[in-house]
């Protein structure tokens, strides 16, 4: 069944969990007007270790939640579920626009390249399916693609061991065969590595250019809607409705840290 679609519907995001709020915070900065509806799978984080079959079930799942407050476009801030359940999603949505954060990446990444070898990191899930590779070689066949899966990157993150020690040592094992590849361009290709982003930054050396995808999803988001002619125009900036699958108070917690501001209500939703 349809639903009404206006300028004042929300805007739905998802995540398995807190990482997704990098996205959410880059959607505020650039649509502070805008609705949001954002819902982090807790009870069944972490998505980039499972396996396919689980993660499109999940992705199917999340879709379904955020269809009952009837969304004009849903973003999916899971590396993991953009790149191995995208297709999904927009079959669950009922053609409602669904825009990836994979896809943003990918095209950020071919147009800062130069020396045409980009590196990506991210989850076991996301780099074993191979999709940023496979999007950045349609834009751009003859781009060389190097691939680095960092699975401890997410409890770290979670922990707010962001300046630590353990967390140079482990960003210098992952990162050290990446780094010996000639990339001019390392695309952050899951949630919770913005949050690390300078520790990376420092071991990757100045030259390298750091791709956070949270902000292309939030500049195509803003062209998708200004084209579709359903920007929010209130005057009056809007407060994200929170939904989570387990643990609201711990949340609320991390929701500091990954976006440095007050915390509204969240709210538990059953999976
Ligand atoms: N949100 C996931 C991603 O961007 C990271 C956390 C997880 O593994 O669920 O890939």
């Amino acid at each position: 069944m349809h639903h009404t679609i206006t300028p004042e519907s929300p805007v739905g995001i998802f995540d398995s969990g807190i990482g997704g709020l990098t996205v959410l915070k880059a959607v505020q900065a650039a649509l502070p007007s805008e609705r949001i509806i954002y819902f982090g799978d807790t009870a069944r984080v972490p998505y980039g270790t499972k396996s396919q079959v689980t993660i499109r079930k999940y992705a199917a799942d999340d879709t379904a939640i955020l269809m009952r407050y009837q969304p004009k476009l849903i973003i999916v801030a899971c590396n993991t579920v953009s790149a191995l359940a995208l297709d999904l999603v927009e079959k669950s949505s009922d053609s409602l626009p669904v825009i990836g954060v994979l896809k943003a990446g990918a095209e950020h990444a071919v147009k800062v390249t130069q020396n045409g070898r980009i590196g990506v990191i991210g989850t076991q899930a996301t780099v074993g399916s191979n999709a940023y590779a496979r999007a950045i070689n349609q834009l751009n066949a003859e781009i060389q693609v190097v691939s680095q899966a960092c699975p401890l990157f997410v409890p770290l993150a979670e922990e707010g061991f962001i300046d630590h020690p353990a967390t140079r040592l482990i960003a210098e094992e992952y990162l050290a065969g990446i780094r010996s590849e000639g990339i001019d361009t390392l695309v952050l290709g899951c949630t919770h590595y913005p949050i690390l982003r300078r520790v990376i930054a420092r071991i990757m050396g100045p030259q390298i250019r750091i791709i956070d995808s949270a902000e292309a999803v939030a500049l195509r988001t803003k062209t998708l809607l200004a084209e579709s002619g359903l920007l929010n125009s209130s005057s009056k900036a809007s407060t994200p409705h929170l939904l989570v699958s387990d643990l609201p108070q711990k949340f609320s917690q991390l929701y500091q840290l990954f976006m440095g501001s007050e915390l509204p209500d969240v709210e538990l939703v059953e999976v």
